[in-house]
């Protein structure tokens, strides 16, 4: 079994589409939010998008929930503008901080949403995240 856990908080499928590019790079399924963390999992990729400047309930349940003592977290997240992204990333790693992760790093990009942000995530966004994945994996 890995010791990678990839799990998503997606509404509308964009953020599915990066956790989905993140979890073939690394060779692993996505795993489920609704379920607890595998005591193997040491290196978990949390994603959200952004609903109203904050992550999706799923997502602050499940930090919430969760026993991330000794175990290294990397973030990603889709959003409609940059700020949002940021500041959501932002409250995930101070939330799982206090649940004793050590955040690795973070990862963004566009997801469209009305019609903005049209084609996102893209091809390139995808193939960024892949690299975002390989460099979380070896920091890991
Ligand atoms: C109800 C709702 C609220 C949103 N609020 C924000 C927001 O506050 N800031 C932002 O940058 N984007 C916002 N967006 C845009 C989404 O973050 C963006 O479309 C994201 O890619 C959605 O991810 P998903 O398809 O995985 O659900 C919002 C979208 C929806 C549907």
């Amino acid at each position: 079994m890995s010791d990678i856990a990839v799990l998503v908080d997606s509404r509308g499928g964009n953020t599915r589409k990066v956790a989905d590019a993140i979890a073939s790079e690394l060779g692993v399924a996505l795993g489920d939010l609704n379920a607890p963390l595998p005591a193997d999992a040491k290196v978990v990729f949390l994603g959200s998008g952004v609903y109203g400047g904050k992550p999706g309930d799923g997502m602050t349940k499940f930090i919430g929930n969760g026993d991330f003592t000794g175990r290294r977290v990397a973030l990603f997240a889709t959003s409609g503008g940059t700020a949002g992204a940021e500041k959501v990333l932002d409250t995930m790693a101070v939330a799982l901080k206090e649940k004793g992760a050590t955040v690795l790093g973070n990862f963004h990009c566009r997801g469209k949403f009305l019609f903005t942000n049209r084609g996102h995530p893209s091809p390139e966004d995808l193939e960024n995240a892949k690299k975002f994945a390989r460099e979380m994996r070896a920091q890991s």
